[in-house]
């Protein structure tokens, strides 16, 4: 990370950043959108992570089985995943099945399987129109065969997309991204490719499993828990942290706007300092 950073802009509306003169911008769907929820365009976070917690208690809640919070959290992440796109966001990255998930009952185990089999499968077709870029990180070569061919066409097939970037994480955990990337440069290091003085924060980086992708500026998690889960540990290291009260199923547009907002009225410091 760099020792100085350009902050932020003060928060202005999108209408204030027009030009004085000259064709008035279009108004895109993402800043109407954004407008629509007092929010500055400009300023919308390049890339969320959202931890989607509490789908088994909201359907204990309700004295349904928690398969059924599954499913319904799955019909929340295309509402959100819509709403990321129409904000604008560049990369939406959720925790779909963490590397500690398989310590859950069979059933559920292979509910969720099934469950995010299906929906790689029946929201393809959806998703490209809509020119978004679907990524799986994890350790995918662990999850069913079937599931990993779904995975390698669908990040196949919508991989020249220019739109929000999909980054779902099955089968992940973050200590297990950090080994793996720790065992690579072990291996690189054996080949002759790296010396030891060689080893930054900038090439370790460049071996994790996303080390394309920008670091997550907000970290959303939903049923009210205060941790990380052992969700980016690398990543979220200057993430924003935004917690709500709302179970997965119940969150919405809405609440993403809310965090949004929320982010825009922060300071982002980087360890540095805040010239007034
Ligand atoms: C955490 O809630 C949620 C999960 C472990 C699974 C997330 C899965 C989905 C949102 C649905 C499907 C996703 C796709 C891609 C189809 P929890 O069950 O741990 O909640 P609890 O803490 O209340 O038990």
């Amino acid at each position: 990370m760099n020792s100085t950073v350009s902050l932020p802009s003060p928060a202005r509306t999108a209408a204030a950043t027009a030009p004085a003169s000259g064709p008035t911008p279009v108004a895109t769907a993402e800043a109407s959108l954004a407008q629509r929820y007092g929010l500055d365009s400009a300023r919308i976070p390049e890339h969320v992570a959202i931890i989607m917690d509490g789908n088994g208690r909201w359907a204990n809640r309700r004295g349904m089985h928690r398969l059924w919070g599954h499913h319904q959290g799955y019909r929340t992440l295309k509402k959100v995943v819509r709403a990321a796109s129409d904000f604008g966001i560049g990369v939406l990255t959720l925790y779909v099945f963490s590397s500690e998930n398989w310590k859950r009952p069979k059933h559920e185990v292979e509910g969720l399987m099934h469950l995010i089999e299906m929906a790689a499968r029946n929201e393809l077709r959806e998703l490209h129109e809509h020119n978004v870029r679907m990524r799986f990180t994890g350790r995918i070569h662990e999850l069913p065969e079937s599931l990993q061919e779904v995975i390698r066409h669908n990040e196949e097939y919508t991989r020249d997309n220019t739109g929000l970037t999909l980054n779902l994480c099955v089968n992940y955990g973050g200590r297990t991204e950090i080994v793996d990337a720790a065992r690579r440069l072990v291996e690189m290091a054996a080949r002759g490719e790296i010396t030891a003085r060689e080893v930054t924060p900038e090439t370790f980086g460049s071996v994790l499993y996303s080390a394309d992708l920008p670091d997550p500026d907000l970290l959303i998690r939903t049923a009210g828990e205060m941790r990380v889960s052992n969700y980016l540990l690398w990543q979220i290291a200057y993430a924003e942290l935004w917690v709500t009260e709302a179970f997965w199923p119940e969150f919405s547009e809405a609440h993403l706007a809310e965090a949004i907002r929320d982010f825009q009225g922060r300071t982002r410091k980087f360890g540095g300092i805040v010239n007034s």
